[in-house]
């Protein structure tokens, strides 16, 4: 069997920035227009208010201070609440497929290659931009690989599953080098008029080179990987493509993403854990070997508990460093961001446990070692 190499990484987040106090005020001008148009039907218990968002509330019960996002003025704008994203023509690059490249590129300059060297490229990521054809397909004619490509979606923790693929393939020969990326444009899928989700997510693009050890050195050794599903439906997007039928039936059908974010909070962090445990024990390596462990961001507090079930310690920014607070939830880009953002004072040798999770639920645990 190969052993796997992660050999370069490469992020990318929009310069747009949205902080808690431009979210709220637009979020709380929404509420208060729709409040004040439907006061009669309020008043007679016809209908509830929509409740009113509160940045004290987001930064104590989430940790995030503000998101990068791809397209500013329609998400704050309240008479949209989404980005605004014209369609473009099919000659031209799509948006996620752009969106992508903006960490691709950097990842294989960082490696030293170009996209001939890779045999394999998988889109992993929360949602694909169109069903068919795949936007790995895209990715793959944009950097001019000959290999195979597909996309793979298993929410916050896609990336994760996409380098356990790819270990996969590696170690039993099917693949030498692959690249996996997560172009994740959550305020697309958000819904900025729901309170319990508004404040959540941003986005952000990722990248990893995965390939065959050929003895060079630098990169990290991957020493193992594990994914692990729980069926739930406390955390769920319907938009998709049975939409258009259902709306033929029921026009005021709103395939919005929601969640029960308790029940998620408690049943993640009660799950997470265990699977990088369970990876830990399989390839022998024990909690006091780990310096850090890369999460994924969704909540501090999240963060907090799992770093701690996972080290058997306490986390700190050293052990178990925190981005949330710039970046909000940027789904399956954030545990590779994380890694790229806080690796290098590792020394070889020194070894880390990548783990995400989500909607699924799903998790995706990696142990990798500097070499
Ligand atoms: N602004 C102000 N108040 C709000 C609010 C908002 N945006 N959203 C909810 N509230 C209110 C609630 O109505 C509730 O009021 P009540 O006590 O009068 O009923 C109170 O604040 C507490 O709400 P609750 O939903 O219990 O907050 P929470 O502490 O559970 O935090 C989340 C909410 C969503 C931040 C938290 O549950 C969470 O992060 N869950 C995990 C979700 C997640 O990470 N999903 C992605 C996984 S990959």
């Amino acid at each position: 069997m190969t052993d796997s190499v992660i050999r370069a990484t490469g992020y990318w987040a929009p310069p747009s920035v949205i902080d808690n106090d431009e979210l709220v005020a637009s979020y709380n001008a929404y509420a208060g227009r729709f409040n004040a148009e439907h006061a009669a039907a309020i008043a007679a218990g016809e209908i509830e208010p929509v409740p009113l968002s509160s940045t004290e509330f987001i930064v104590n019960a989430s940790g995030i201070q503000r998101r990068h996002v791809y397209e500013k003025s329609g998400i704050l704008d309240i008479d949209r609440m989404v980005p605004q994203i014209p369609p473009r023509p099919i000659e031209e690059v799509s948006v996620q497929a752009e969106f992508a490249m903006k960490s691709v590129q950097p990842a294989l300059e960082a490696a030293g290659y170009d996209g001939s060297d890779i045999d394999g490229v998988i889109v992993a990521s929360s949602a694909q931009q169109r069903n068919f054809p795949g936007v790995s397909c895209e990715i793959q004619n944009i950097i001019g690989s000959d290999g195979f490509s597909f996309d793979l979606t298993m929410a916050c923790a896609s990336a994760l599953y996409g380098l356990h693929i790819a270990n996969g393939m590696i170690r039993s020969g099917q693949a030498k080098r692959l690249l996996i990326c997560s172009p994740e444009l959550m305020t697309c899928i958000n819904v900025h008029s729901r309170r319990e989700v508004h404040f959540i997510f941003g986005d952000a693009s990722a990248a990893m080179i995965v390939e065959a050890d050929d003895g060079r050195p630098g990169g990290w050794d991957v020493l193992g990987t594990h994914a692990q599903n729980k069926w739930s439906s406390a955390l769920r997007s319907d938009f998709g493509f049975i939409n258009i039928a259902e709306r033929q039936v029921d026009p005021d059908y709103e395939p919005h993403l929601d969640q029960d974010g308790h029940r998620v909070f408690k049943d993640v962090v009660g799950f997470a854990p265990t699977v990088a445990r369970s990876m830990m024990e399989d390839i022998g390596l024990a909690p006091e070997d780990v310096r850090r462990t890369w999460l994924h961001q969704a909540n501090i507090r999240m963060v907090d508990m799992i770093a701690k079930r996972i080290l058997g310690r306490d986390r700190t920014e050293e052990n178990a460093p925190a981005i949330l607070t710039e970046y909000g939830n940027t789904s399956s880009s954030s545990v590779v961001m994380n890694f790229q953002m806080n690796s290098d004072d590792m020394k070889a040798g020194e070894t880390g446990v990548m783990c995400a999770f989500g909607a699924g639920y799903g998790v995706g645990a990696a142990a990798v070692r500097k070499r």
